[in-house]
């Protein structure tokens, strides 16, 4: 572990080719991002897309930043909450648009978490069809997975993120003081993405995270830079190797068959994208010890770390079965109507399988009740 002094950020390279782009992690890079701006080439003019939230604590710290820079960028905020990841909330930013006088050079930046990030990217890709998106990530989530990569795009009623593309950022700039605001429900929603990390691509860091699991919580500013620089390394890593999610990327999809569908039956309302994905997870580790040889053992781990992490690892009775399978086959990752799972073999190896068949669904959701 080596979290670097104040000022001196880490950087975590995604390399794809033209598109390559930084990954900045360290403390107080929001007050210096027109430095980091700077190198971009980037027009004067930009907008920043944030939330409710995430507005009033840090959107005046960038635009002072920025206007210092000698850059000028309005404030477009979207009500907080996956609700927003909408047409319709993407809709009212394209029509605000036309009247800030963006031009092909002019640039986006998304401050905030996932929501704000998918939602901001969508509009950025869109508008005059292309402007360039700088990631500011807020919450824990979006630092450690959602502002790399390129995925971006809105829900629909029907499903989780089925509009959308895939549009790389120019830069990510995640400043790590900022997640002393977040709230621990969050902070937590946010981890479930980190142990996933662990689960389907590296042990070690997983035992480290059975270890040090109280210290990142506890928002221990060396143990969190190490898990989102560790978090980013595995990404961009697996991003570099598969952009489009033709086969690697896809194990990054592990709990998010059945987590995606926990969300679309819960109408992007009280369940954190997080939470869903730990009772995922946890299902995707008892289909694992049925489907994939994972030792019990390891099984038992992984919900244990779940469950000390302040996550949830059982469904209750809210979700029917029915319900789960058919919103599941809407999912992208679903193949001809075949649901396809991420499965475990051991702790640190994942791959996809279409071998599960509704039957061991129905067990294991049974038994994750
Ligand atoms: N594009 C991808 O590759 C990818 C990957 C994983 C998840 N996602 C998406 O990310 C979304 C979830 O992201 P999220 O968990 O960041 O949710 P979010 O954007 O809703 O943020 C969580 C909450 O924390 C608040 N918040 C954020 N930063 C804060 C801060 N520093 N201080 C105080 N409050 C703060 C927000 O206002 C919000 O209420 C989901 O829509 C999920 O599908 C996308
Ligand atoms: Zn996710």
């Amino acid at each position: 572990m080596n979290a670097k002094r104040t000022g001196v950020p880490e950087r975590v390279r995604v390399e794809l080719g033209e598109r390559s782009y930084d990954i900045l992690i360290g403390k107080g890079l929001l007050s210096q991002a027109t430095e980091y701006l700077r190198p971009l080439k980037l027009g004067k003019r930009g907008v920043i897309i944030t939330d409710t939230n995430v507005e009033p604590l840090y959107a005046g710290a960038l635009c002072d930043a920025l206007g210092k820079g000698g850059f000028a960028a309005e404030v477009l905020s979207l009500p907080a909450g996956e609700a927003s990841k909408s047409l319709r909330q993407a809709n009212r930013l394209f029509e605000k648009l036309p009247s800030y006088g963006l031009d092909r050079q002019s640039f986006v930046i998304a401050l905030g978490g996932g929501v704000v990030g998918d939602l901001a990217g969508f509009v950025a890709a869109s508008y005059l069809r292309g402007l360039a998106l700088i990631q500011v990530p807020t919450s824990l989530l979006s630092q450690v997975d959602s502002s790399v990569g390129g995925k971006v795009g809105v829900n629909l009623p029907q499903g989780k993120n089925l509009v959308g593309a895939f549009y790389q950022p120019r830069l990510v700039l995640a400043d790590t003081d900022v997640l002393k605001t977040l709230p621990k429900r969050e902070l937590s929603a946010g981890f479930a993405e980190v142990i996933k990390y662990g689960a389907i691509r590296d042990a070690k860091f997983f035992v480290w995270l059975e270890r040090e699991d109280k210290r990142v919580l506890a928002l221990d500013p060396e143990a969190v830079a190490h898990v989102v620089r560790h978090c980013c390394e595995i990404k961009a890593e697996v991003v570099s190797a598969d952009e489009r999610e033709s086969g690697l990327r896809a194990l990054l999809n592990f709990g998010h068959t059945l987590g995606h569908a926990m969300e679309t039956l819960s109408d992007y309302n009280g369940l954190l994208h997080g939470e869903a994905i730990s009772m995922g997870m946890c299902c995707g580790a008892r289909l694992s010890v049925k489907r994939a040889g994972l030792s019990e053992a390891e099984a038992q781990r992984l919900c244990g770390l779940i469950a000390a992490s302040g996550l949830p690892t059982r469904l209750g009775k809210s979700f029917k079965l029915g319900e789960l399978l058919e919103a599941a086959r809407l999912d992208k990752k679903a193949r001809d109507g075949k649901l396809r799972f991420v499965l475990l073999k051991c702790l640190g190896e994942a791959f996809v399988s279409d071998a599960v068949a509704d039957a061991d669904l129905k067990e294991v959701v049974d038994v994750c009740r």
